[in-house]
C-alpha cells in the first residue's frame, strides 16, 4: 500500500528538531526525505530481479549531514551553481552576495537551502507527497527580496519522484533552485559504467573558475556527446581541455526542447542490475556532475568511503551566472511573477 510516515530525525546543527519522511509508493520504490535542506536521504529502488537498494549517496543520520560538503541529496537555492565573483548587476544597481568557492558564489551561499530546516507537510497527490516550505528574508546571504519557496516531492505509483518548486518575491532577485542528489545505480562503487544518454546538442564549456565562458559550444566531436547512449567511463579519460579544467564532467548541458516545455534531459542504465533512471525537467539546462570533488575522505552509508566518481548527479536548473550573462535565459524574479520548475526522476528495471 502507498503510503507515507515520519519518524524524528534528530537535530539540525542549530537545534532544531527535524523529521525524517518516508515515502513509499507500495511497488518497490521509496524515498526518505527530512525537512533538513530537503534532503533526499535514501531512495530505495529495485533491480530487474526486485532486490531493492538505497541508490543515493548520504549519510546514516542527522549528525552527518550537519557537514554535507558534497551538497549530498540536498535542496539547492536560492541559486544553483556558480555566480561570478559573488557578484551581479540588477536593475543598475550591484548585488554583493557571499563569496563561498574562492571569490565566487556556489549553491546560494555559506547557509544556502541545504542547510535551512523547512516547514513540512504530508500530502495526498498521485501518490504520497510532501510539501516543503522556506522563507528566505530579504538581504539572506545578500540577496535582496523576500523569498518564499515551495517545493513538492511526490513519488508516483508508476516510480517516479517528481519535484515541483515555486516561489515569490517581492523584490527582483535571481532565483534557481535544483536537487543535488548523487545517483549511483548499481552494486559498483563507481558509475563509469553507467550508460547516458543526454538530450543535448550544446554544452557550456567553463573557465578556471569553472564560470561558463558564456558560449554554447556543439557537442559534435567532444567527449560530451552523449546524445546517443555511452559509458561514462571512457567519456572521462579523453584528452580534452574542458575535462582537465573540471577534472571530469561538471558541466551545463543544453537541453534539447522548447522553452518551459517538460522534456527528457537524460536517461542512465546500469546493465549490471537493470536499473534505469530518467530524468525530465522544465528547465533549460542539466548540470552533469561526475563526482570529481570526492576524494574519500568523506565517510557515508554503511561506512563507504566515497571516491571520485563514486555517483553522478543530473541537477535541472537555468544556467550557471546568468545573472552576468546577458545572452543566457533570464533567472531574474520579479514581484507579481511566480518562479515554476517541474523536474521527474523515473526509476525503472529491466
Ligand atoms: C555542483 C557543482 C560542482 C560542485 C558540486 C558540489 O555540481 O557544479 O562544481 O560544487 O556541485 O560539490
Amino acid at each position: 500500500m502507498p503510503h507515507l510516515e515520519n519518524k524524528p530525525f534528530g537535530t539540525a546543527p542549530d537545534g532544531t528538531s527535524i523529521d525524517l519522511f518516508i515515502l513509499d509508493n507500495g511497488r518497490g520504490v521509496e524515498a526518505r526525505i527530512t525537512n533538513f535542506g530537503g534532503i533526499i536521504v535514501s531512495l530505495f529502488a529495485p533491480d530487474r530481479y526486485g532486490h531493492r537498494r538505497d541508490i543515493l549517496l548520504g549519510f546514516q543520520d542527522a549528525l552527518g549531514f550537519a557537514q554535507n560538503k558534497p551538497y549530498f541529496g540536498a535542496l539547492i537555492g536560492r541559486y544553483a551553481n556558480r555566480i561570478a565573483n559573488a557578484r551581479f548587476v540588477l536593475d543598475g544597481r550591484t548585488v554583493q552576495l557571499a563569496a563561498n568557492d574562492g571569490n565566487n558564489h556556489l549553491h546560494g551561499g555559506i547557509v544556502g537551502f541545504d542547510r535551512v530546516v523547512w516547514k513540512a507537510r504530508p500530502l495526498e497527490e498521485e501518490g504520497p507527497a510532501l510539501e516543503l516550505k522556506y522563507h528566505s528574508p530579504d538581504g539572506e546571504e545578500g540577496y535582496p527580496g523576500n523569498l518564499d519557496v515551495t517545493v513538492v516531492y511526490t513519488l508516483t505509483l508508476a516510480g517516479a519522484l517528481e519535484i515541483r518548486y515555486e516561489a515569490v518575491t517581492d523584490r527582483p532577485t535571481p532565483v534557481n533552485l535544483t536537487s543535488h542528489a548523487y545517483f549511483n545505480l548499481g552494486d559498483s562503487p563507481d558509475i563509469l559504467g553507467h550508460e547516458l544518454r543526454l538530450n543535448a546538442s550544446f554544452f557550456l564549456p567553463v573557465n578556471a573558475g569553472l564560470i561558463p565562458t558564456g558560449e554554447l559550444r556543439k557537442v559534435d566531436g567532444t567527449p560530451f556527446d552523449f546524445r546517443l547512449p555511452a559509458a561514462i567511463g571512457p567519456r572521462l579519460t579523453a584528452d580534452d581541455e574542458q575535462l582537465r579544467l573540471a577534472r571530469g564532467i561538471d558541466h551545463t548541458f543544453v537541453i534539447d526542447k522548447k522553452e518551459g516545455e517538460l522534456a527528457t534531459a537524460a536517461e542512465v542504465y546500469d546493465r549490471a542490475s537493470g536499473r534505469a533512471m530518467r530524468v525530465r525537467t522544465t528547465e533549460p539546462g542539466i548540470q552533469l556532475y561526475t563526482g570529481n570533488f570526492l576524494d574519500g575522505t568523506i565517510v557515508g552509508k554503511g561506512g563507504r568511503a566515497y571516491r571520485a566518481r563514486a555517483a553522478l548527479c543530473l541537477e535541472a536548473q537555468h544556467f550557471p551566472d546568468s545573472p552576468n550573462q546577458a545572452r543566457f535565459p533570464s533567472t531574474i524574479l520579479r514581484p507579481g511573477e511566480v518562479y515554476r520548475q517541474t523536474t521527474v526522476y523515473d526509476f525503472t528495471a529491466a
